[in-house]
């Protein structure tokens, strides 16, 4: 809260509570003359008033009032929020802190997701007979409250972090076997993914089908653990500066003949010149990142070119827009909303609706960063021609 507003709400309250003991203190004090028959002369159309003391249960209730706003400025910071802290305090993460609204939220969340992960334990992993997942996800919780914690983590305890979290992939398999653990994991699904995804998890333009066997990121347990830890970004630059508008078409009627598209009804036939010219566009640009073949890379989170499955659509003028423009797909990280062992949950879900039938394209590059900058380089090189 802005320093205004604090100020704002302490003053009217210390005013109104002033305001209110005042009145009550003159009324209890002010003594009216009473007539002969014990009223006070005041007639209201014919109903006359006593002078008669005001209920004892009425008095308690309303200083008890009064007493109950005095405890409440001294337990809860309500008083020029950042000044006064209030002496009330919550646990949070195992350490004892001063009460706010979003201490006291997330000390009932932590001791919720306790009492989930306990349950996750005993109930889930054990009937998966995937215990031994639960001695790496101490160690990662440990990892992972000492990155919180510190200011200036050690370069090293991402990949740490990111090694145990690998190191999860089995169970998963395990999981996406036992049917208690499909049934939380949907659930799970279906509050948090499928508002991108669909609840069918067949994905829609822009969003991918989680339910076929083609992957951007890869579809092996461990890629999944890693999407839904840290999250994915999609880097398709935008090519128009680079290669020109007749490089965007040259190279988009390249990819749509790598896929096949030729003579598909919504880009009718494709321009044969073109073609040609979009091939070496392609190998110089696109290669390092789509690989020479088009089929895409893992490690660079580029999509396969050569099937018929799009994920911002292969009409022509959408793919030349692609080129255009850029994209830039995001999967939100979920480590911070769901947790460990929810994530397991709903990576399990993912797992077992994948289909296992086509296999991942393993292409690898050493180095994303490498991939995402080397293109560059070589399109100044070659609009130099
Ligand atoms: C805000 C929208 C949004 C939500 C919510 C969301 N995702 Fe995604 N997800 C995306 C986008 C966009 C991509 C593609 C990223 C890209 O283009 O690089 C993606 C990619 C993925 C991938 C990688 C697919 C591949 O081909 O490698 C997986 C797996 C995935 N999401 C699972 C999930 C799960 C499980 C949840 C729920 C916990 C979820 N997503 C929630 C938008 C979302
Ligand atoms: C730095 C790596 C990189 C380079 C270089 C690159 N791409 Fe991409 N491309 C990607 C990524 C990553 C995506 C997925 C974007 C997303 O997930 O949002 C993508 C997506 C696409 C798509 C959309 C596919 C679909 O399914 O809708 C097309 C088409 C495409 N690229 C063509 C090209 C062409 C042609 C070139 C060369 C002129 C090129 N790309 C160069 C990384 C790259």
């Amino acid at each position: 809260m802005t320093f205004f507003w604090s100020s704002w709400i302490t003053i009217l309250s210390f005013a109104c509570w002033l305001g209110i003991l005042g009145v009550l203190l003159m009324v209890l004090k002010y003594k009216p003359e009473v007539e002969d028959d014990g009223t006070t002369g005041h007639d209201y159309d014919g109903i006359r008033e006593y002078d008669k003391p005001l209920p004892k249960w009425w008095l308690v209730i309303f200083f008890g009032s009064i007493v109950w706003g005095i405890a409440y400025w001294v337990f809860f910071p309500a008083m020029f929020p950042g000044s006064w802290d209030g002496i009330a305090t919550v646990e949070v993460d195992g350490e004892t802190v001063a009460w706010t609204s979003r201490n006291e939220l997330n000390s009932e969340l932590e001791a919720n997701n306790k009492i989930f992960t306990d349950n996750f334990e005993k109930s889930i992993l054990a009937k998966a007979n995937a215990t031994n997942a639960t001695k790496t996800l101490n160690e990662l919780a440990d990892l992972q409250a000492t990155m919180r914690r510190s200011e200036s983590p050690p370069a090293d305890l991402q990949t740490q972090i990111d090694g145990k979290i690998a190191a999860l992939a089995p169970a998963i398999e395990k999981l996406a076997e036992n049917p208690s653990a499909l049934k939380v994991g949907s659930r799970l699904f279906l509050q948090n993914c499928s508002v991108c995804h669909g609840s069918n998890a067949k994905g829609a333009l822009g969003y991918p089908n989680l339910t076929d066997g083609d992957w951007l990121y890869g579809g092996d347990a461990s890629n999944l653990l890693a999407t839904l830890h840290n999250g994915r970004v999609g880097g398709m630059p935008a090519w128009r500066d680079q290669i020109g508008e007749e490089g965007v078409r040259a190279a988009s009627e390249y990819v749509l003949s790598l896929s096949a598209n030729n003579g598909d009804k919504d880009n009718g036939e494709l321009d044969k010149t073109l073609v040609a010219q979009g091939g070496p566009i392609f190998q110089q640009n696109c290669a390092l990142c789509h690989d020479k073949t088009g089929k895409g890379m893992i490690s660079a989170g580029a999509p396969n070119l050569t099937d018929q499955i799009w994920l911002y659509g292969g009409e022509r003028e959408t793919v030349r827009n692609t080129l255009r423009y850029g994209r830039a797909g995001v999967m939100p990280q979920w480590e911070d909303k769901l947790g460990n062992e929810r994530i397991m949950l709903v990576v399990a879900y993912v797992y077992s609706l994948s289909d296992r039938s086509t296999k991942t394209v393993k292409t690898t590059v050493p180095n994303i960063t490498a991939s995402a900058t080397a293109p560059v380089a070589k399109v100044e090189a070659s609009s130099d021609n």
